[in-house]
Formats: C-alpha cells, sequence, structure tokens
C-alpha cells in the first residue's frame, strides 16, 4: 500500500490527503491546531463524499520516533512562506520519501524542495480546484478544476498518483516541463488578486472597473513577456484554458477585451475571495505576493524587462501585510492606487540616465 505523508494540514493538505486516504493509501498528516483536535477526532470530511475519511494525524514529526521514514510520497501543503521551515524539519527528522510533491502557488519553493531533497524526487503539482475549509476537518471543493503533475527533471515517474485521484473523478493532467506549468498556474493566480487584496475589493468589483482592469491587462502582459523571453510555454491547466487566456490578453484589443474577458475572468474566480485578501484580512504579516508578482518583478530584471506593475503590487502589499502601511490608504480607493502606480513607474528625481525609481508605494 503506498504510503504517504502530508507536511501542512490546511485546506489543500486535507483534502488532498483525504482523497488518497479514501483511494486506500496509508496516510498520515502532520498537523496543527485547530485541525489537529478535529481529524483526530473525527478524521476529514470532504463535502460530496460518502463518510469521513479516517486517517493517521501527528502533532510533530517526532511521533514517528522508531518508524521507518522512507514513504513512497512526502506531500508538502504548506504556504510557501513556510516551505524552508517544514523542509528543515523534515530534514532533521530523517525523512527518505521517494518522492516529495510541492503544491505552493507562485514560484520557487519547487528549487527549495530540490536543495533538501534532489531534484529527481521532486514533483510539482498546481492545484487548479479552489477548496476551502469552512471548519476544521471540514473541506468544500470547488466544482471545477484539478491538478496538473510534473516532475522537476524530464522523465521522472508519478507512480500511481494520478490513477488513485482520477479514479475518485479528479482531473489530473501529467505535463513534462514543471516551468511551464507553474508560469501557467501564475498566470491564473495573479489575476485579481494582489490588486483585490490591496484594495479589499472583490474580483467582480475590481474587474468591473475599466482602470483596474486596465492593470490587471498590465500585469498579466508583463508576465508573459517574461515567459516569452525564458521560452517558457503557456500551457492549459484541468479545467482552465490557460493558453485561450494569454492570446486574448495580447491580442484583444482594450474596447472588446474590457467587456468580454473582464466577465469571463470574474467568473473563473467564483465566489471565493483571492488568497491574498484572505491573507491580509486574517492579519497575516506574510503573504505570498512575493513568490507570485515578486517573483514576476525580480526574474523581469534579472532578464533586463520591466515589470513595474508586478514590482508595485508586490511591494505595496507586502507593506500593507507587515503594516508599514494602514489598510486604509488604500481600501475602496481606487484613485489612491491608480496614482500611486503610475508616480512608482516615474523615473527617479535627477536620475538622468532614466533609471527606475524606488518600488516603494
Ligand atoms: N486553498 C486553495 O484553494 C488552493 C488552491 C491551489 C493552490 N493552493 C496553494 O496550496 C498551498 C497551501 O494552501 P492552503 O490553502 O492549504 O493553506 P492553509 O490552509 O494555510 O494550510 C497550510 C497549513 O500548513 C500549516 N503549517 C505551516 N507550517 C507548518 C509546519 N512546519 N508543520 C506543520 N504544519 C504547518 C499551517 O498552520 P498555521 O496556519 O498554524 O501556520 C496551515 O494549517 C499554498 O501555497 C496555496 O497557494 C491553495
Amino acid at each position: 500500500m503506498a504510503r504517504v505523508l502530508v507536511l501542512g494540514a490546511g485546506a489543500i493538505g486535507q483534502w488532498l490527503g483525504g482523497l488518497l486516504a479514501w483511494s486506500g493509501a496509508e496516510v498520515t498528516v502532520l498537523a496543527r491546531p485547530p485541525h489537529l483536535e478535529a481529524l483526530r477526532a473525527k478524521g476529514i470530511r470532504i463535502e460530496g463524499a460518502p463518510e469521513d475519511i479516517p486517517l493517521r494525524v501527528l502533532s510533530s514529526l517526532e511521533e514517528l520516533s522508531g518508524e521507518t521514514r522512507d514513504f513512497d510520497w512526502l506531500i508538502l501543503a504548506v504556504k510557501t512562506f513556510a516551505v524552508e521551515a517544514a523542509l528543515a524539519q523534515a530534514r532533521e527528522s530523517g525523512l527518505e520519501p521517494t518522492r516529495v510533491l510541492t503544491l505552493q502557488n507562485g514560484l520557487g519553493s519547487e528549487d527549495l524542495v530540490a536543495q533538501a531533497f534532489g531534484p529527481e524526487r521532486t514533483f510539482v503539482g498546481s492545484v487548479t480546484r479552489a477548496v476551502a475549509c469552512p471548519a476544521p476537518g471540514v473541506l468544500r471543493p470547488g466544482p471545477r478544476g484539478g491538478l496538473a503533475l510534473a516532475p522537476l527533471v524530464p522523465r521522472g515517474q508519478s507512480g500511481d498518483l494520478s490513477e488513485r485521484l482520477e479514479a475518485l473523478g479528479l482531473p489530473v493532467t501529467l505535463l513534462a516541463d514543471s516551468a511551464s506549468m507553474k508560469w501557467s498556474k501564475l498566470l491564473l493566480n495573479m489575476v485579481a488578486n494582489a490588486s483585490c487584496a490591496i484594495l479589499d475589493l472583490t474580483c467582480r468589483q475590481l474587474l468591473a472597473d475599466r482602470a483596474l482592469f486596465g492593470v490587471e491587462i498590465r500585469a498579466l502582459l508583463e508576465a508573459l513577456r517574461v515567459m516569452e523571453q525564458s521560452r517558457i510555454a503557456v500551457v492549459d491547466l484541468p479545467g482552465y484554458p490557460v493558453r485561450a487566456l494569454a492570446r486574448a490578453v495580447r491580442w484583444l484589443p482594450e474596447a472588446l477585451a474590457f467587456p468580454l474577458l473582464g466577465r469571463k475572468m470574474a467568473s473563473g474566480r467564483g465566489d471565493k475571495p483571492p488568497s491574498l485578501l484572505l491573507d491580509l484580512r486574517a492579519g497575516r504579516a506574510r503573504t505570498e505576493v512575493d513568490w507570485m508578482n515578486g517573483a514576476i518583478a525580480r526574474e523581469a530584471s534579472r532578464l533586463g524587462l520591466e515589470a513595474p506593475v508586478n514590482r508595485f503590487l508586490a511591494h505595496t502589499l507586502s507593506a500593507l501585510a507587515r503594516r508599514e502601511l494602514s489598510q486604509e490608504t488604500f481600501r475602496h480607493r481606487p484613485e489612491v492606487f491608480l496614482e500611486r502606480l503610475a508616480a512608482s513607474a516615474l523615473p527617479a528625481k535627477g536620475d538622468a540616465e532614466g533609471g527606475r525609481r524606488s518600488p516603494e508605494p
């Protein structure tokens, strides 16, 4: 029987761990309160599944004590900013997984996994199904999307993971190129995410405003330019025709893009508030924006390209999360947001060479 250890029991860790346990795998999850107690008491409830799914729950990897540590899969389901610490824990406790699956949105966690466990063992997953956790131990998967899976190095074999999930009705796409998959997922994640968090607006509200919609398009074009220059292809992901999105962003005239694409983007996002807005509302000092818009800006600068919109979004949201800026600065104030964005892309005073001024909001 496949042995799976899930590090991080939030929405994604519980959902995927629950599905794999349901498929017959021997699943252990490392959980923190308040999920820990709920999972120990009654297992995982996935809405739509016929019954609660029991699984083994640890509060610390030390509880593995004398057991073998050679899991078939180690699934890393913490947020991006918690990956480094979770990997350090995994290494310290002597885990020897055959494969490690990293599921974070944004860019970079796959490199940390490869450093910790080696590139041959590293698999990258992009989850395109929105999963909410309305109460500890209770998962509410959205109706659309699935999982895309790619090895970090070519020809890596993902064993029976995809068959197990597909047998439960989850669409799984196996891809050869993890960079294409991650960047294509990033194109989906970045739409109406950082801007909604900064402005405290819903996706529908944001995308109904023509000027704010224009900002989203500029941010997407910056990302697409980086992908083009790095020869990273846009690929479709389960439930999401990302190539059609990229074509529309590149080629639709503005007059058509706003009514057609804006509505499509808003419906694609559904009613779940964007993840960065949820993080900010939860009072987290860190969000994943640095691995999303921030990573695009860094990669652009490495390639000698400009990405002022992504740079502004990453800096502004990080400053809000760290409370260096009051949330009232931009809350429901698109005019202030647009003014600061325009100012952040201007050449610095006295910078005759045309260099860019500091992106601070
Ligand atoms: N939810 C979705 O719909 C969705 C969809 C696609 C992709 N993703 C991506 O999947 C990743 C996970 O997202 P999520 O929504 O599942 O996040 P989440 O609900 O915040 O779950 C992460 C869990 O990991 C725990 N954790 C953090 N560090 C840990 C450690 N060292 N040991 C044990 N537990 C630890 C956290 O505990 P604390 O809260 O106590 O820190 C939290 O319970 C993110 O990168 C996200 O972008 C999510």
